[in-house]
């Protein structure tokens, strides 16, 4: 199957050689395309050298920082109009192992019917290496927070290794995601979740980063909490509804039965 793994990137000049120097190593087959919002420490212009030096590396250069969901959108959209089989979510830090990617692949390859397979943290056999308390704390609050709103079996919904087979993309309205920061990661698991396809998660070791500085910032944070309510409240209202909605038909029928 023809896989593209995109990688966005903001100021990681420092990381992004390594990154694709691994994944061109661990799945020579896989072509690549950076992400690169005109980061201003010459992210792009390193992708540009790494792309003259071999044919299955590629760019797209984007204005501005606009957060991780409008870059991946356009990554999306690229890799979709050139006939890609899988398109692959990964960080350009070394948080997620280039390694571990035929693990996920592999669960595509041999089941058809599967959608979407996240590298996740949080089943077990997943972990996470050399993160702060408050991070950890984070992100399994994150996720209890999105279980507790949404009701969907899926322990790593924000994580961002990820797999979708080019099928599950093309089936959603991609021009409605409004996500901007990493809750675009939960708006696309929670889409694929309600179209019905089948969600996998495989576990990974998630390794903090060692150069560079985590994008994540109270307004990502702040996103994440109102979109995931507001999906939240519309999902647990249909079911209110449909419920007080089979207890009248409920109601009718006994009402039907006494006459
Ligand atoms: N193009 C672009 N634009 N790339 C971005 C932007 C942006 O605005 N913001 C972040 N990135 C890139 C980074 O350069 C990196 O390659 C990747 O997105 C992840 O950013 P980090 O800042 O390293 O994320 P993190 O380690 O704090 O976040 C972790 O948690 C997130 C939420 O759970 C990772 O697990 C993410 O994958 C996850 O979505
Ligand atoms: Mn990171």
């Amino acid at each position: 199957m023809r896989t593209l793994v995109l990688i966005p990137t903001y100021n990681e000049r420092a990381n992004l050689a390594g990154i694709v120097g691994r994944l061109r190593a661990a799945v020579p087959a896989a072509d690549v395309l950076v992400l690169d919002d005109n980061s201003p420490d010459g992210t792009g212009a390193l992708a540009d050298e790494l792309a003259a030096a071999d044919g299955q590396v590629h760019v797209v250069h984007r204005t501005a920082k606009q957060g991780l969901g409008p870059a991946y959108l356009a990554g999306f959209d690229w890799g979709l109009e050139r006939g890609y089989d899988l398109l692959v979510e990964m960080d350009a830090d070394g948080s997620h192992q280039p390694e571990q990617l035929p693990a996920l692949l592999a669960v595509m390859e041999r089941e058809p019917a599967v959608g979407l397979v996240i590298g996740s943290r949080w089943v077990s056999g997943g972990s996470v290496v050399n993160w702060p308390r408050y991070r950890k704390a984070l992100s399994v609050g994150a996720n209890y927070y999105t279980r507790l709103l949404l009701g969907m079996q899926v322990h790593d919904a924000t994580a961002g290794y990820r797999v979708y087979r080019a099928s599950t993309l093309r089936a959603m309205s991609l021009r409605e995601v409004a996500s901007q920061g990493y809750c675009f990661q939960v708006d696309l698991t929670w889409r694929t979740s309600k179209d019905g396809h089948q969600i996998v998660e495989v576990p990974i070791e998630f390794v903090e980063r060692e150069v560079g500085d985590s994008k994540m910032s109270p307004a990502i944070v702040r996103e994440s909490l109102y979109r995931i309510l507001s999906w939240g409240a519309k999902h647990r209202l249909g079911q209110a509804r449909s419920v007080v909605a089979s207890a009248r038909r409920g109601t009718m029928t006994e009402r039907w039965h006494s006459l």
